[in-house]
């Protein structure tokens, strides 16, 4: 007898693609990121004074760098804003002494990212959260934070993301002092892995919408950076259109494009957001879209939705960002695998980008 042995097989671990492997190790990466605490506290201690901070990142990054400005913002209250680090050069006559400057980068080594890192340090104290070892970023920033995910070969960011936002909440725990984020944070890892045990209910969804061409992405607050997130894995690796929005802002133009079955993501957890968000919900609704609600289990008004996806309420609006964008991975996986596409390697697209 011979044995084929297939190194590529042999890596994804038994796994179809890179992908689906890499969202299944979330619930590790949550807990390897949570033993990085230590050394992000140490790294706090010694900021200098800064009374801002500016957040500079593409992509999943960027996302990830959203859903800092809104806990900043609202745990902290230091003026926060986040800048596409391909944008970052028209922005550079406010820097001082007094910004603190946070890239986030995956891979270390993305052109835009590295240039905008070039500019910042000039003038402002530098801070890089990268998964990387030794990449180009980390000779360049003032600090490093590592967020150890491990190796992602997957084109489409997952695990990496889910790191990112961990250090990013540890960060605004440290500089907040605020032990509660932090307890709630060691919660994270263990309702994580419930996540994961319902992938036969979301392949069902995937199958029902994989002839669609427009999905929208809902999400208010701290989730109108997932509903991008969501959107952008959607793009990325079934190829439909995906598009995030805040959920206040459709009535201002994209409700025109509302209509009969098309698929709408609300992202729905308690919290002071929720009444708002809901009757946002209800008027997507009410123009006959199809919904696929992450929500709360014990939300009833949530009975009559066909699609649903629901998560533990003690996961409030704050953690939501946590744990919801681990269904629309999943969503946006299945999606590409009912399309027969290989969503580990998408078309023109490189995992990380040299050029600017
Ligand atoms: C994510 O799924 C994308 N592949 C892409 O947007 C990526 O996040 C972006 O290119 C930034 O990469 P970086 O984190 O390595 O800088």
């Amino acid at each position: 007898t011979t044995i084929t042995w297939d190194p590529e097989m042999a890596e994804k671990g038994g796994y179809e693609h890179f992908m689906i492997k890499e969202i299944y190790e979330e619930p590790q990466v949550i807990k390897d990121t949570l033993s990085e605490a230590e050394k992000i506290k140490e790294i706090v201690s010694k900021f200098k004074n800064f009374n801002r901070i500016c957040f500079v990142a593409c992509g999943t990054s960027y996302h990830a760098s959203l859903i800092g400005e809104y806990l900043i913002e609202s745990q902290i209250g230091i003026p926060t804003e986040v800048i596409l680090a391909s944008e970052f050069e028209y922005f550079q006559k406010t820097l001082d002494k007094h910004t603190l400057v946070i890239f986030i980068t995956q891979s270390g080594e993305t052109a835009d990212t590295i240039k905008a890192l070039k500019i910042a340090k000039k003038k402002s104290e530098t801070l890089a959260i990268v998964n990387v070892v030794g990449s180009s970023i980390t000779r360049e920033a003032d600090h490093v934070i590592y967020t150890r995910a491990g190796p992602e070969i997957s084109v489409a960011a997952t695990k990496t993301y889910i790191s990112q936002l961990i250090c990013i909440y540890l960060l605004v725990a440290y500089l907040g002092e605020n032990e509660k984020l932090l307890d709630n944070l060691y919660k994270i890892s263990r309702l994580s892995e419930k996540i994961l045990s319902r992938e036969e209910q979301i392949r069902e969804i995937a199958k029902k919408y994989k002839f669609a061409r427009d999905f929208f992405y809902i999400g208010r607050g701290f989730n109108y950076p997932t509903a991008l997130e969501g959107a952008l894995k959607l793009k990325e690796i079934t190829y439909i259109h995906g598009e995030g929005y805040p959920a206040g802002e459709l009535k201002h133009g994209p409700l025109a494009l509302i209509e009969d079955n098309i698929p709408v993501v609300g992202i729905l957890p308690p919290g002071p957001s929720y009444r708002k968000t809901y009757n946002n919900l209800q008027e997507i609704k009410a123009r006959g879209a199809d919904m696929i609600i992450l929500g709360a289990n014990n939300d009833t008004h949530l009975d009559d939705i066909e699609d649903k996806l629901l998560f533990d309420p003690e996961i409030d609006e704050v953690l939501s960002p946590l744990l919801y964008i681990i269904d629309l991975q999943l969503l946006a996986y299945y999606i590409s695998i009912e399309k027969g596409i290989d969503p580990d390697k998408p078309k023109n697209l490189a995992k990380s980008v040299t050029v600017e």
